[in-house]
């Protein structure tokens, strides 16, 4: 263990109680308060455990007056660092899964308290918690605006569902950005951005994890655009930006990865064509309300007696469509997988598609395209938007159709 040599014996008592609860893994989180030191405007800091990549780091939220930085370190390096960090504060308090030890300084002296232990509800509570809502901090300040915490940082109870989605995305995308080559700058676009709680959210982590994110929403709601251009604004998120404007017309000049979480019918197949075209090494959309296929789709006479049933025929149209954009990903180069990304009580449209570019891509895999063709055939469709797109017939094809 570190303890520096002006340190009182209360600050070493304080430093050992926490080097044990790291040890017996009963350390929940500590905050340092009243900083001395000199990084400018640093207001507080707090410390956790996160598992990142199956490996636990010590994770310290910087609080600044008008910014939050996130850092992470190895879990080797937690006694020296927050020694140091503990001698720059005036205030100091280790929460551990029974306790909290409060460490107060002035100028005279040092005193430590020790509090009661918290109940054996609350302990489970708390582990729990840890484990589940690991990728976006609830302490985030852009998380009050967007209506997920109230003032106390709590989570507003209306809102745990959406907050259950927004981590698990953030961890998804964390996941697969470790798949692709990155460079200096990420360029991301949210295709139907809505409120910008996802936007928000994978903002906020990539930036506190050394990308350097340049993120835009595109949304057709105006008040929306608004709102979240105000709170990006308020938040200093200064590589955020929310454009009014359809999906289906717009087209950044950089794309690296590609997010549509639920934009409406065939907006996802725009966005989708935007990031193939862009040459995006990542495309992640949940699609929703399927609604180009079902028109056009004849069952094939096995079928009829299971299609019969509209519901059958709906789940039907949606596989198909969602098939088909997962192939046609395929044949362009992606490394495609479709999966549920977060469980049915948390959302009915929670089937994602995730796609990596993978780096021997020369020309579009026909036999994949002959798939698509068998399975179009066998339906009679017609007409699918993104097969359509990549093709430069979509056009041709919707004369009179705005887009
Ligand atoms: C269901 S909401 C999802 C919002 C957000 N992605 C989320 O998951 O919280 C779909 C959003 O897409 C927007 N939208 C639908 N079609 C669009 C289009 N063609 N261009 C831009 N935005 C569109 C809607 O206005 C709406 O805000």
């Amino acid at each position: 263990m570190t303890v520096s040599a002006s340190s009182t014996p209360q600050e070493q008592q304080f430093l050992e109680a926490f080097h044990q609860a790291l040890a017996s893994q009963r350390f929940d989180r500590m905050i340092l308060s009243q900083y001395q030191g000199e990084i400018e405007a640093l207001e507080k800091m707090t410390i956790r455990m996160i598992r990142l990549q199956d490996e636990w780091m010590l994770n310290v939220l910087y609080r600044f007056k008008t910014q939050d930085v996130t850092k992470n370190f190895p879990i080797d390096e937690a006694d020296p660092l927050v020694s140091n960090l503990v001698s720059e504060c005036k205030q100091a308090n280790l929460f551990t899964l029974d306790s909290e030890l409060q460490l107060k300084k002035n100028k005279k002296k040092a005193i430590l308290t020790q509090s009661k232990k918290a109940s054996a509800s609350k302990i489970i509570e708390k582990s729990h918690d840890r484990q589940k809502h690991r990728f976006v901090e609830q302490e985030s300040y852009f998380l009050q605006p967007l209506g997920i915490t109230d003032q106390k940082e709590q989570i507003i109870p209306s809102m745990a569902r959406k907050w259950k989605q927004i981590n698990k995305f953030v961890e998804i995308c964390s996941g697969a950005l470790n798949q692709i080559q990155v460079d200096q700058q990420l360029n991301v676009v949210d295709f139907g951005s809505g409120k910008g709680y996802l936007t928000f959210a994978l903002y906020d982590y990539l930036q506190k994890n050394d990308y350097k994110p340049y993120v835009t929403g595109v949304e057709l709601n105006e008040k929306m655009v608004q709102f979240c251009q105000d709170v990006a604004r308020k938040s200093d998120f200064k590589h955020l930006d929310f454009f009014q404007g359809d999906v289906r017309t717009y087209s950044p000049e950089k794309l690296d990865v590609m997010i549509a979480l639920h934009a409406c019918d065939v907006a996802t197949d725009f966005a989708i064509h935007t990031g193939i075209r862009l040459n995006a090494q990542m495309i992640m959309c949940a699609p929703c309300c399927h609604k180009e296929l079902r028109p056009q789709m004849q069952s094939p006479s096995v079928l009829k007696p299971m299609l019969q049933f509209g519901i059958h025929e709906g789940q039907q149209a949606e596989m198909l469509t969602d098939t088909i954009r997962a192939l046609l990903l395929k044949a362009y180069g992606y490394e495609t997988k479709v999966f549920e990304f977060v469980a049915l009580e948390h959302t009915s449209k929670n089937k994602m598609i995730l796609a990596t570019k993978r780096k021997d891509f020369n020309a579009p895999d026909q036999q994949v395209l002959d798939q698509i063709i068998a399975l179009k055939n066998m339906y009679g469709i017609q007409k699918h938007s993104l097969e359509l797109l990549l093709k430069g017939e979509w056009e041709q094809q919707n004369i009179g159709e705005k887009c």
